[in-house]
């Protein structure tokens, strides 16, 4: 283990022997296959690996929205695999903060009662205003989703998932509905919010030079990890293109 592993050497989140199988019609598919992961605190990790690989699956499991076949999902002591379906939800909505592809926001919502959707749910909020100022979208707090370009609209969902002070972002293609350079504007912001905020984020993607950002690269192919990097010089977003 290296001195840069040491800095950063505690997991918030353990994946140990994850499987998880489908079952279709007759047909099982055994889409993980013994994955072991650790998310560290303070850490921005990027699961990388091609289409259909399993990486929304994992994420799916990793953030208690889905149950593994077998397996543990170890938030300190607690298993999340081990929760009845109640206790799942609760901690989902009060402990961790999401962001997909197709930002998900309520259409018939603004921009600041989206991000109170939150906040009213969780345990320690930030204030919702506060939020989407972070994200630099104070003057368009009263838009509604349809009024705001999708980058923006990515802001909003990240304000949204971040005003919970979650203890992990989970970022399943934030940038794949994104032309690269807005793409690279939300990155940049979650790049910041890292930063600024010590808010650990996992990052899905199958842009392997998006993972030249993260402290830790986890390739996964066809349901196993491949392979994990620690990388020693994380670089800044503007310094890469996809
Ligand atoms: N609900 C489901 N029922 C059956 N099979 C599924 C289900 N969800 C996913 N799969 C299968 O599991 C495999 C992994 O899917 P997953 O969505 O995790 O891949 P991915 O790495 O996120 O791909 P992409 O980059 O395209 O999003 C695929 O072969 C998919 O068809
Ligand atoms: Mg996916």
């Amino acid at each position: 283990m290296s001195d840069s592993d040491q800095a950063h050497s505690t997991a918030v989140l353990r994946l140990i022997g994850i499987s998880r199988t489908y079952q279709v019609g007759e047909v099982q598919t055994e889409v993980l296959r013994g994955v072991d992961l650790e998310i560290r605190e303070g850490e921005i990790t990027v699961v990388v690996g091609a289409s259909g690989s399993g990486k929304t699956t994992l994420l799916n499991i990793a953030g208690g929205m889905d149950r593994p076949t077998s397996g543990q999902v170890l938030f300190g002591n607690t298993d999340l695999a081990r929760l009845d379906d109640a206790e799942l939800t609760s901690f989902r909505r009060t402990s961790l903060g999401f962001v997909f592809q197709f930002y998900n926001l309520v259409p018939t919502a603004t921009a600041l009662e989206n991000v109170r959707v939150a906040t009213d749910i969780a345990d320690d909020p930030m204030d919702p205003a506060d939020a989407l100022r972070l994200v630099g979208l104070a003057p368009r707090m009263d838009h509604f989703p349809s009024q705001m370009s999708g980058g923006e609209q990515q802001r909003v969902a990240i304000a949204r998932a971040i005003a919970k002070n979650p203890k992990i972002l989970f970022c399943d293609e934030p940038t794949g509905a994104l032309d690269s350079r807005t793409g690279k504007v939300v990155l940049q912001l979650l790049g910041r919010l890292n930063r600024e905020l010590a808010t650990t984020i996992v990052v899905i993607t199958h842009n392997v030079p998006i993972s030249r950002m993260a402290h830790r690269i986890v390739h996964i192919s066809s349901g196993v990890v491949d392979r994990m990097e620690v990388n020693q010089s994380p670089v800044s977003v503007e310094e890469i293109t996809w």
